[in-house]
């Protein structure tokens, strides 16, 4: 069947071009915009989803933006001088039209044109329906189906098989707050909506699936970010057999198919980076790799330091070149006060100027504080150039790590931008993130299902440093300093398992009530496995150079949560509450 034909149509609006002059065309579509010449003649640009004509309407038309109507004319070459090479119909109009009109439509509360953009979101949102029809809405929803579409083939090719697991389920830890539904048929129950279909899919490799995947809808009640809705789709899969590299390379197949069918180019070799060089040399563990201004290791030039700030286990220092000259007093306090901020005691910066005697000067107000060598070894270390500006933070490893690592992003992060696609894996997480002061116990930094590398399972059973130096079989995949995807290998053995979420704190019976589905199912024949998850909502975003994911999602929530279009989310009626034996506590304010 022809994609564009229908019993009302002949053409989509779009596809006309001066191989059809001559041909009598029917075309559906919106009114977009229409020009009166005098009484007797209007110019009406109709609009479907693939573009715009020009229709030239004789006797005038008694049309308004956005009227759904029916135009059947004759394709013609434009009058000369009239041609639009800024349409790719721009070569031909259709005249002789007669016009029926669909559907009569109000005036749009916004500009359905290169405006929209700039409208209050809030606004766009209630009226989503309209927004939709503007090209790059359209292009959005239009390239999230072509992603979709190259995954499956991609994971179909290689054996996975598509299966659905379900949305009403018990808690699964992804460590967010669970979405709940109240259980009518047992008042004072609960289904959770699922953060994962994590434990279904290790069920489906006990169930020898083998290869599972599946386009995913989770759902988590976490603070609402330009990359974080409440609701988003991932491609999960799981295999069985299979190790860390078996799921980075079916992975990669997936994300090469996406890359290839959005942009023509193919995904090339994914580098690697270990977490603890990421931490080391970018401060993050999703680090943007398309920009330098790398952390550098100074704390050897401090041991012996009089300096009391430095007086400190680590010190790193970031070099950004030539912001000396635009950087403001008043921005470096800004600097230092976000450093604070984040975590930092301070921050130290340089310029970096030129002596008269030609030599490299650091100009900073705790220069003085510091010894010839450890200045000068300051410009060898971080290859200071005059017009340089430098900062340093003293501290731990981590707080240095992470401070230094927020701060080049503030620095000199460039914008979302479809062109340049840096996908990094990071591997080699460490099992667990931090201990927890309060109970000392530690936190982890997958969810607890994450095998710990085999050679480190003896320190599973050693001190809270011992502890935090287990590296596990986890891995992400990063693009452009967003974190795209998790994934790691599985604990199958009950054994260990147990022993790890008594490391944190989940007590056997707790782990039985919570997981005991889990636990007794790798009792009867668990095959090694090993797992991925990607953000779909994400991987198009960036694709397209779309730096809030709510633009790649049809009906997404606003930044509040809230669906200005349906309005959820409501009240609900007192006997429907009745009915699930639920009542309200009074609101506190
Ligand atoms: P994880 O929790 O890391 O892993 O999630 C995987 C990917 O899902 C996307 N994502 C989100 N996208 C939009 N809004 C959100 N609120 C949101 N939260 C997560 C991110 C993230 O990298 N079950 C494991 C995977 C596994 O181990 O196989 C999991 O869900 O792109
Ligand atoms: P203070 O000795 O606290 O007066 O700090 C002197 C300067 O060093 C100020 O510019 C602080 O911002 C900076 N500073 C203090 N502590 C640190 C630190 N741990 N790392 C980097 N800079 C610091």
């Amino acid at each position: 069947m022809s994609t564009s034909s229908t019993a009302l149509r002949t053409h989509l609006c779009g596809e006309l071009r001066p191989d059809h002059i001559g041909e009598r065309v029917a075309l559906c579509g919106w009114v977009a915009r229409r020009r009166e010449h005098g009484e007797h003649l209007a110019f009406i640009d109709l609009r479907d989803h693939t573009g715009i004509v020009q229709c030239v309407v004789d006797g005038g038309a008694d049309l308004r933006s956005e009227f759904v109507v029916r135009i059947t004319g004759t394709v013609r070459h434009r009058p000369e001088g009239t041609v639009n090479d800024a349409l790719a119909t721009g070569g031909v109009e259709v005249g002789e039209c007669d016009v029926e009109v669909l559907s009569a439509a109000e005036p749009p509360p916004f500009p359905l044109d290169e405006r929209a953009p700039d409208v209050d979101e809030t606004i766009r949102l209630r009226h989503r329906y309209l927004d939709l029809r503007r090209d790059e809405m359209q292009r959005n929803l239009r390239t999230r189906a072509k992603v979709n579409s190259a995954i499956r083939s991609a994971m179909d090719g290689q054996g996975f098989v598509e299966i659905e697991t379900p949305m009403l389920i018990a808690s699964t830890p992804e460590g967010a707050r669970d979405f709940v539904v109240p259980a009518r048929t047992r008042p004072g129950s609960f289904y959770a909506l699922p953060q994962s279909p994590q434990l279904f899919k290790q069920l489906c490799m006990v169930g020898g699936v083998d290869r599972y995947y599946q386009i995913a809808r989770c759902f988590r009640d976490e603070d609402l970010r330009a990359d974080r809705q409440f609701e988003f789709t991932q491609l999960d899969a799981e295999m069985s057999f299979a190790d860390q590299e078996d799921v980075l390379a079916a992975i990669s197949g997936a994300v090469d198919s996406v890359v290839e069918a959005v942009t023509g180019g193919r995904l090339g070799d994914v580098p690697r980076m270990t977490w603890h060089d990421a931490m080391d040399r970018y401060g993050s563990d999703k680090p943007d790799t398309r920009f330098g201004l790398e952390l550098v290791e100074l704390t050897d030039l401090f041991a012996a330091t009089g300096f009391n700030a430095f007086k400190a286990p680590c010190i790193k220092g970031v070099r950004h070149p030539g912001a000396a000259a635009d950087t403001t007093r008043s921005r470096l306090d800004d600097l230092t006060d976000s450093a604070k901020r984040w975590g930092a005691k301070g921050l130290v910066w340089m310029r970096v100027e030129q002596g008269d005697d030609g030599a490299t000067v650091l100009n900073s107000p705790v220069a003085k504080f510091l010894s010839p060598e450890e200045l000068d070894g300051i410009v060898t270390r971080l290859g200071a150039e005059p017009g340089d500006l430098c900062y340093l933070v003293a501290d731990d490893w981590h707080a240095v790590c992470h401070v230094l690592g927020l701060l080049r992003l503030e620095l000199a992060r460039p914008p979302v931008d479809a062109s340049d696609l840096h996908f990094l894996w990071v591997v080699d997480f460490p099992l667990f993130e931090s201990v927890d002061e309060a109970t000392g116990r530690p936190v982890p930094a997958h969810h607890p299902f994450t095998m710990p590398h085999a050679e480190d399972l003896g320190l599973l059973d050693g001190s809270p440093e011992q502890l935090l130096k287990v590296r596990s079989q986890a891995y992400d995949l990063v693009l452009n300093g967003w974190e795209l995807g998790s994934g790691s290998v599985r604990v199958h053995d009950p054994a260990v398992q147990r022993r790890i979420f008594e490391l944190l704190g989940i007590s056997p019976e707790d782990a039985q009530e919570r997981f005991g589905f889990l636990l007794d199912a790798f009792r009867f024949g668990a095959p090694p496995h090993a797992g991925f998850a990607f953000g779909i909502d994400r991987l198009v975003a960036l694709l397209l150079g779309e730096e809030n994911i709510r633009e790649v999602i049809a009906f997404p929530k606003t930044q509040s949560g809230g669906d200005p279009l349906t309005g959820a989310p409501a009240e609900i009626d007192p006997a429907q509450l009745e009915e699930l034996g639920l009542r309200l506590l009074p609101r506190s304010t």
